[in-house]
């Protein structure tokens, strides 16, 4: 899974900052480390969001006043913690994940932190789950968090357009990979995924976005950030 990652190891002084980042103001609690922790003892990929990734998810939901979110690739559940924290007691996360081992820790660490009855976890190819979800009539939901296969983003998005209503926020993981996204001969299946994602983001009409580079404990990367207006 992780020999096409295209990430190099994170500069010291990226982690250093990250930590002291998190020592300071984003204070992971107890829950949120025991849920790394779960996932780093379960042999999970190390691909979680950070702290203050985390924190920053929290706050864009929060601040829009998010109720309902729909989470693409839920892995251990870090991210999905800091999400279902945001959006308050009669909130909803529905949270998307195909491996049935990522998704029997990710229930553990929901439990542990006292709110698996905020959080819908569906076990599934996102494919399958997001036709399912419209069917349902799940939506809209306030704020979309797509971060699982790099290469099915612009699906995902597509979805997401469907799943939302003017006024969600789209947050879009992973989109920079070490610099590839600049690199036009990449073979790279994941970069390919996100320069197709960010040809279809800037064409289209019902949002409005950008995409902002960063370097932390998970090494060099980025996210694009679309806001739906209609
Ligand atoms: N959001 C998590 C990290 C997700 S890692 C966090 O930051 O804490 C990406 C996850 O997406 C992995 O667990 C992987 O199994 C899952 N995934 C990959 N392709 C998928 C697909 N097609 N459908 C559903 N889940 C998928
Ligand atoms: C990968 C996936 C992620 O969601 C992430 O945040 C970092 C790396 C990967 O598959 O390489
Ligand atoms: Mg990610």
């Amino acid at each position: 899974r992780l020999l096409h990652c295209a990430l190099m190891p994170a500069d010291k002084s990226w982690i250093d900052v990250d930590q002291y980042i998190n020592d300071q103001v984003t204070a992971e609690d107890a829950a949120l480390a025991s849920a790394m922790q779960a996932a780093a003892t379960a042999g999970l990929p190390p691909i979680s969001v950070t702290a203050p990734q985390g924190k920053l998810l929290h706050l864009l939901a929060r601040s829009i006043n998010a109720r309902r979110v729909l989470e693409i690739g839920t892995l251990a559940g870090y991210s999905t913690i800091w999400l279902a924290r945001a959006v308050g007691e009669g909130g909803r996360v529905v949270t998307i994940e195909f491996d049935e081992t990522h998704a029997r820790i990710a229930r553990t660490n929901f439990a542990r932190a006292g709110l698996d009855a905020r959080i819908d976890l569906r076990v599934g190819r996102a494919q399958d789950v997001l036709p399912r979800l419209e069917h349902e009539r799940a939506g809209p939901f306030d704020f979309i968090f797509i971060d699982a296969d790099k290469p099915s983003t612009t699906e995902y998005f597509e979805w997401s357009l469907e799943l939302s209503r003017p006024g969600s926020l789209i947050f879009v993981d992973n989109v920079v990979r070490n610099g590839g996204l600049a690199d036009g001969s990449s073979r790279d299946p994941d970069v390919l995924g996100m320069r197709r994602f960010l040809e279809r983001l800037g064409k289209e009409p019902r949002v409005v976005a950008t995409a902002i580079q960063t370097v932390g404990g998970k090494s060099y990367d980025g996210f694009a950030l679309a806001l739906v207006i209609g």
